[in-house]
């Protein structure tokens, strides 16, 4: 059963040369098991064909707000039933009309009569997208907690290039896969730690590691999208998500104070940083100078911070590890799991192309200390982040 299983979604389509792509979406989301209603408006109407979307949803498409045979009053039946509204592709006239509360044919009427959870995916040519006015209108909607999926660079109706351009079918899957399965983590605490640390060597150099922090930032905004209440420490405040409470940190023993200081009152912890093993023993004060020649850098071992924390573990909480493998991925996964006394350990092999650091994407499997194991095929980050989250959620209630 996935997330979107059983879930009514009403699809509204407007008038963008992007509307052929929610065609796509219409499928993937049917594909996963959601019950979609599609509504288009006149503008939609101009660009793809009803019988086109009638044929791939699960019911029939709708086009008006009068003479419904079935209903007089659609967009009640429509808002009320909603698990969710999306908008793909949201126009800067549908975004303008849903600021202002405007209902002017079925789509806005829809939208007016639901409590549903609405999420828009804007997209329109660059001049458009970066006018004062449609930003102001998606941000007083965001404050409303209206979810935007924003839009991505690349080629634009008429042949050109920029911002603008509706984010792909995948990404917007993923967005309504995170808002309806969002609350499994309500009243929980998640701490996750992302990023390489540095270990000075003098004032100016360090040794670090070629992590982006991206891996542990997705896991924390999809904990924080589901409800939990989420500590970051992360070597890399700068990318950090919203949302969620950031403790920076750069070195090792930085990260394994603040860990030990934010772990007892954490339900699940994901150690997602790669945390140096090894530290220069002494830091120079000021810059070493080449002319002095090559310095001796004594290495000394770092804590392990997931061995303490695993250590530490109460019976009621959730430690999660990684294993970053070059060989031997499970053997060395399963080893770490059993030595450092966790629940679970995602492992990656990361000398695969595109697995791990810097990469939007990885490749992983997720151990489990009962034996058994998810596997989770090149997908994003974020995809990975929230099967992680589902392997605690699924911990967590065999604990209680
Ligand atoms: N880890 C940690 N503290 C360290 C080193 C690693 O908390 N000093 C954590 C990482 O955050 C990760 C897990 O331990 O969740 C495994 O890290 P990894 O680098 O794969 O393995 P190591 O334990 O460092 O062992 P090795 O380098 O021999 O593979």
């Amino acid at each position: 059963m996935t997330t979107l299983a059983g879930r009514r979604i009403v699809l509204g389509v407007t008038g963008g040369i992007a509307a052929y792509k929610a065609v796509e979406v219409c499928r993937r989301l049917v594909d996963a098991g959601a019950h979609v209603t599609p509504v288009l408006t006149d503008g939609a109407l101009r660009m793809v064909g009803e019988t086109t979307f009638s044929a791939l949803a699960s019911e029939p498409a709708r086009t008006r707000l009068w003479d419904d045979p079935e209903t007089p009053i659609p967009h009640t039946r429509l808002g009320q039933s909603a698990d969710l509204i999306l908008v793909c592709p949201a126009t800067a006239r549908i975004i303008s009309d849903v600021r202002t509360g405007r209902s002017a044919d079925l789509l806005t009427a829809t939208i007016l009569a639901s409590r549903a959870p609405l999420m828009i995916c804007p997209a329109m040519h660059t001049e458009m997208w970066e006018q004062a006015s449609v930003q102001e209108n998606l941000a007083v909607l965001a404050d409303r907690s209206v979810v935007i999926v924003p839009p991505e660079s690349g080629r634009l109706a008429g042949g050109d290039l920029g911002h603008g351009r509706l984010a792909e079918p995948a990404t917007i899957l993923a967005a309504v896969e995170a808002v309806l399965s969002a609350g499994d983590l309500q009243q929980q605490t998640v701490l996750v730690t992302a990023g390489g640390t540095r270990e000075p060597i003098d004032a100016v150099r360090y040794i670090g590691n070629r992590s982006s922090g991206r891996q542990g930032h997705c896991i924390a905004s999809e904990a924080r999208n589901r409800g939990a209440s989420v500590v970051l420490i992360t070597t890399r405040p700068d990318t950090a998500p919203a949302g969620v409470r950031v403790v920076a940190v750069e070195t090792a023993a930085e990260m394994a104070s603040a860990c030990a200081a934010e772990a007892p009152a954490a339900d699940v912890i994901v150690m997602a940083a790669a945390v140096a093993d090894f530290r220069p023993e002494q830091r120079v004060d000021g810059k070493l100078k080449k002319g002095d020649g090559p310095p001796p850098v004594q290495l000394v071992a770092t804590e392990d911070i997931l061995a303490s924390l695993g250590a530490a573990k109460r019976p009621d909480q959730v430690v999660i590890g990684f294993a970053a493998e070059t060989n031997d991925l499970l053997a060395n996964a399963k080893s770490k799991l059993a030595a450092k006394n966790l629940d679970a350990i995602v492992a990656n092999d990361v000398s695969k192309p595109q697995v791990g650091f810097e990469h939007a994407t990885n490749e992983v499997v997720i151990l489990l200390a009962d034996g058994s194991h998810v596997d989770v095929a090149l997908t994003e980050k974020r995809e990975v982040a929230r099967r992680v989250l589902d392997a605690a959620v699924s911990l967590l209630s065999e604990r209680r």
